[in-house]
């Protein structure tokens, strides 16, 4: 598989198979993903991962938590700017409205919305739970840093056969999720990723997202050749 091919191949997977995924595949995705650059090389990102028994433990504390209060305790810090100005607010709704179309929930439906929604809190069936944190020092540079940390690893996932679901839900359990990781308290909680093997039969993981035309994001100036 080359670099184009597992970017195109990557997509946030929400319906994973049981099948485990050795210890020693996740060891080595990391020891790679770990060349990723960072300013500085500070190299700012820490990452902890739970498969079996860690992971259900874990699944089973928020899941049932997460029945009275589906939308998480609250975060550390905004997952969305306030008040999402255009285009970015109609990019998040569009991208809702693709994903639950996938399942048959309509707009309406907020019932099944918040069940789908709450499929988070089971790493939707992956078997391995990756949790990303940094130390509260940090800053804007450093938070793109673990960033690129993160695609790297979702990019390496695919050719391990593998897809992932970098998860931002988890920042709204950071208290629980940093209890029992048992995070130093410089640090930090900002994301999960759920790994494991796609079940690509899954209605949901058929969720293709669109992109803004190249005119959108980029522009050149210079170039001595088209
Ligand atoms: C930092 C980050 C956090 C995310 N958090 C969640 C999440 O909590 N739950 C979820 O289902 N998808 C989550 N996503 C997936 C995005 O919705 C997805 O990347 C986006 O819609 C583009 O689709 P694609 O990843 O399939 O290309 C997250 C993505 C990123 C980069």
């Amino acid at each position: 598989m080359n670099v184009s091919e597992a970017i195109d191949s990557r997509l946030s997977c929400r319906a994973f198979l049981d099948t485990p995924v050795p210890e020693r595949i996740v060891r080595e995705i990391l020891e790679k993903a770990k060349r990723a650059p960072s300013g500085g090389n500070l190299q700012p990102w820490f990452v902890h991962a739970l498969s079996g028994a860690a992971l259900h433990e874990l699944v089973a504390k928020v899941s049932a938590l997460a029945e009275s209060n589906p939308l998480g305790e609250a975060t550390e810090y905004p997952i969305y700017p306030p008040n999402l100005k255009e285009p970015y607010r109609s990019r998040r709704f569009k991208c809702g409205e693709d994903l639950y179309a996938t399942i048959g929930i309509g707009r309406q439906d907020k019932a099944a919305r918040l069940r789908q929604y709450s499929r988070n809190a089971l790493l939707f069936g992956a078997p391995v739970g990756l949790f990303f944190s940094l130390d509260r020092i940090m800053g804007v540079d450093q938070w793109a840093d673990v960033g690129m940390f993160m695609q790297s690893i979702m990019l390496l996932a695919r050719e391990y056969c593998l897809h992932t679901c970098p998860q931002e839900y988890w920042a709204g359990w950071y208290q629980v999720v940093g209890e029992f990781l048992a995070l130093p308290a410089e640090q930090m909680l900002f994301c999960g990723m759920a790994l494991g093997y796609w079940d690509e039969a899954a209605p949901i993981n058929r969720l293709r997202t669109d992109r803004a035309a190249l005119e959108e994001f980029a522009s050149f100036r210079g170039f001595a050749s088209p």
